[in-house]
């Protein structure tokens, strides 16, 4: 298939362009670069400096490369940033994602994966979480993606020939051997642990622990960046006409912070320099997917389960690049 890729420079987007790489699919990369990197792109594919409101230029690229089906990674993702500028995250990531449909029905491609979030459940009075539960987004970033899927919805109803699937990402985590996470700033647990081992930061503060968990630390469910990227292969695979298919993905258990905290240090081999701190708003003390749809229907098995070992692939990712994609002389990476 001819797949665009948007958000394809990013972390998970370009996992996601080596997995379609090897399974034999053809690959074009938008992103503009806004967050992403160059470098995390192959130089073989084709490569768009583009914008998701450049609905022109987004129609000419689906035409020139008979695009078939679009993964849209895309997207703005700080939930703090989004609450300080709820309209630049509307904008980009909503309106975004409207001005990239609209290309797609211009030129008649029928096929969309996108990105979400669990994000969008909010603060969910159950876990496991089911794609049942209801969600009730409490910050602008998980409504923008909400608002898209909703959009999606409302477009496979108007034309039978449509077909997508969204993603309900849990923490992702991990890396591939030469592409990683690099996120300025990184506002995720485990590359900040790892930075707390490297020096980069003092310390890690750990938001809360009375929680009512075994240990007092919140919860979370992380799933390895190449199992998450495979149940999009696996998806937009299996996408025919008509579908309106949402799927959790996470490992389903969760992972409780000193958990992770302990883990990296098995890891490392060095102490986390850490302290503790109050809770944080918003912050649930559980949250963790129940993934058997997924599994059932498209068939997808998480490969790396064990926490250590996403921890590991991580770890040789920042150790083997220490500054992320740049060049060590032009580092900026914040202490
Ligand atoms: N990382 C996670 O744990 C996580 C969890 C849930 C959902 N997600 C979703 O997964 C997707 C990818 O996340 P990521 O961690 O790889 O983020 P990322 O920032 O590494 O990648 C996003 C990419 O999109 C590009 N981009 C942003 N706005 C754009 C625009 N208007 N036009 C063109 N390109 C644009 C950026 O330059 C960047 O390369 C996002 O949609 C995010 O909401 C991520």
């Amino acid at each position: 298939m001819n797949i665009l890729v948007t958000g394809g420079a990013g972390y998970i987007g370009s996992h996601a362009v080596r997995k379609l790489l090897e399974a034999g699919h053809l690959v074009v990369v938008l992103d503009n670069l806004s967050y992403g990197h160059r470098d995390a792109v192959p130089n073989e594919i084709p490569f768009y400096k583009v914008d998701l409101k450049e609905t022109d230029r987004i129609e000419e690229i689906l035409r020139k490369h008979n695009i078939e089906a679009v993964m849209h990674f895309a997207a703005l993702i700080s939930v703090g940033e989004s609450v300080q500028k709820p309209l630049l995250y509307y904008r980009n990531n909503t309106a975004g994602a409207m001005s990239l449909l609209e290309a797609m029905e211009r030129v008649g491609v029928k096929r969309f994966v996108f990105s979400s979030t669990a994000a969008t459940y909010g603060e969910p009075e159950e876990t496991p979480i089911f794609e049942t539960t209801k969600q009730l987004p409490i910050n602008p970033y998980g409504r923008s993606k909400w608002f898209v899927e909703q959009i999606l919805r409302d477009i496979a109803v108007s034309d039978s020939e449509f077909g997508f699937v969204a993603f309900r990402y849990f923490n992702v985590a991990g890396a591939d051997g030469s592409i990683g996470e690099d996120h300025q700033p990184e506002t995720h647990l485990i590359p900040l642990v790892l930075f707390a081992v490297m020096g980069k930061r003092d310390k890690i503060t750990v938001f809360g622990t009375d929680y009512p968990t075994p240990d007092g630390t919140c919860i979370r469910d992380y799933v390895h960046v190449n199992d998450l990227v495979t149940a999009h292969v696996l998806g937009i695979e299996a996408l025919s006409n008509g579908d309106a298919r949402f799927y959790n993905l996470g490992i389903g258990r969760g992972y409780s912070v000193r958990e992770i905290l302990d883990a990296a240090k098995n890891v490392t081999g060095q102490e986390i320099p850490t302290v503790l701190g109050s809770r944080r708003e918003g912050d649930p003390a559980r949250l963790f997917a129940n993934s058997d749809k997924v599994q059932k229907e498209l068939g997808w098995q998480p490969q790396h389960t064990n926490i250590e070992e996403v921890i590991a692939s991580a770890w040789h990712w920042h150790t083997t690049h220490p500054n992320g994609y740049q060049e060590p002389e032009t580092s900026s990476l914040p202490k």
